[in-house]
């Protein structure tokens, strides 16, 4: 499953690529040595946001989920579900049944000046597609219970409550930072007064997608996200966490490292670009979210655009000559770094149609070369740098074997990105601890309705 796809050895197409261009990437390659100094600054960010005394300067926060039961196959009944805070919102209808389960759903859209307005609007919105979705799939009479998938960072003060801490990934609604997000939900629910809904759990896609692939293996112990954003939660011992107040007695405790935060105090500054720092510059929240920046699928297309406007107004790239879109801002979308690398060796046909696209028709096959050789240095730093993160929990949890659970558009679409991660994972793990990385089938949603119904199992015991 593991094998490895040398796309970068093929030495025909190597030589296409303009060797100023290759030397120009090389700012874009992470040595090994690199790689593990980054490891030992997040395994002591990662302590440092768990111990009681340095959590509050800690910038990866690594948040309680008080989740502390991984789902054990029996679970089962009717749940709704909702996944904010991907590229979509989605709201779902779950059965678990014996060894299956059988899901609907259905996608909404958030406007955007629903995502930059008011927190009030937002919940409003929420609350409604909610409600159309319920008398669509006639439960609107019902009683349900739902899990809610909030893939932000939450300082959760229990399985029902989350204080906002701040907004990634393009979100910035008023009024919500500092908040309980169960109650304004609640609060915008209670304020149309039709439907009947118990929230059960909230929680985070990371956390759903470790849920849903724990459903069935139970090895798995780390969740991951590489997505619009980019995050991962994995399996702590309780006595580790020292900020925990929970039900004393249970051994381990899921934890939220909201890891896209790790840098924002200048730790990765020493591998960071000049396209880094633009991207970084040009979004709505400059300074934050740093590693998230250098990974995730609402940056990475961004990075290439940036690093093809420099090398073409290097005159390296389509004889001098740009385009009005090449120029654009976010106009280069991060699917097209899979379908450009998803292209044979050699091939360019995909390639070909992006740079039609965007109006360079004039390309030749050297350039076509260096494009795909700038998608690759970007996706490649994205991987090895998810993959020293993956590296550092395994190395920290210390199993023998743990299984990932992944999950995000990156992780799903781009055609390498699995073989790098295991190949680069293996490399930088500690000699003797086994994993296997495994494709969450829909984490965000079939989770939140297994957390709502560990949830429900553990309200019923204790009735
Ligand atoms: C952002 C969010 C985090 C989420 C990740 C993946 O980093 O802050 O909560 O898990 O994106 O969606």
């Amino acid at each position: 499953k593991c094998f490895v796809f040398n796309a970068f050895s093929n030495k025909m197409v190597n030589d296409l690529v303009d060797v100023k261009i290759r030397e120009e990437c090389e700012m874009l390659h992470l040595t090994d040595k690199q790689l593990r100094e980054i490891m030992n600054r997040l395994h002591n960010d990662l302590v440092k946001g768990l111990g009681k005394d340095t959590h509050a300067n800690s910038i990866v926060k690594c948040w309680l989920t008080y989740i502390q039961d991984l789902p054990n196959g029996k679970e089962r009944g009717k749940f709704l579900a909702l996944d904010l805070g991907g590229t979509n919102f989605r709201v779902l209808i779950i059965n678990l049944g014996e060894n299956h389960f059988d899901m609907q759903s259905k996608i909404y859209a958030i406007p955007n000046h629903i995502m930059t307005g008011t927190g009030v609007a937002l919940f409003d919105h929420i609350a409604e597609c909610l409600a159309y979705f319920m008398k669509e799939h006639h439960v609107y009479e019902e009683r349900l219970a739902l899990g809610f998938t909030f893939s932000f960072p939450l300082k959760q003060l229990g399985l029902t409550k989350g204080i906002l801490q701040r907004w990634t990934k393009g979100f910035s609604c008023s009024g919500v930072v500092g908040e309980d997000v169960v109650q304004g939900l609640k609060d915008a629910i209670a304020r149309r007064g039709d439907v009947q809904i118990d929230i059960c759990a909230i929680l985070n896609d990371t956390t759903g997608t470790l849920m849903s692939c724990a459903w069935k293996n139970h090895n798995c112990k780390i969740g991951l996200i590489v997505g619009t954003g980019s995050n991962a939660c994995y399996v702590e011992k309780t006595e580790n966490c020292e900020l925990f107040d929970g039900e004393p007695g249970k051994p381990d405790l899921l934890i939220n490292t909201e890891w896209g935060a790790f840098g924002d105090d200048g730790t990765l500054d020493f591998v960071r670009t000049e396209f880094d720092r633009e991207v970084d510059n040009n979004s709505i929240n400059p300074g934050k979210q740093i590693q998230e920046k250098m990974i995730s699928g609402m940056y990475m297309g961004e990075l290439v655009r940036l690093a093809l406007v420099k090398f073409t107004k290097m005159g390296l790239l389509f004889g001098g000559r740009g385009s009005d879109l090449l120029f654009k801002r976010g106009s280069f979308y991060t699917k097209y770094v899979s379908e450009i690398e998803s292209d044979k060796p050699g091939d360019f046909t995909s390639c070909m149609e992006v740079l039609e696209e965007l109006g360079l028709s004039h390309a030749t096959e050297a350039d076509m070369a260096g494009v795909r050789h700038v998608c690759e240095c970007i996706s490649r730093r994205a991987a090895h740098l998810v993959s020293a993160g993956i590296a550092t929990l395994l190395n920290k949890m210390n199993e023998p074997r743990v299984t990932v659970g992944i999950d995000g558009s990156v992780y799903r679409f781009h055609p390498h990105f699995h073989a790098l991660m295991c190949e680069k994972i293996a490399q930088l793990v500690r000699p003797g601890i086994q994993f296997d990385l495994m494709l969450s089938e829909d984490g965000s949603g079939r989770g939140a309705a297994l957390v709502a119904a560990v949830a429900c199992r553990q309200q019923l015991a204790t009735a």
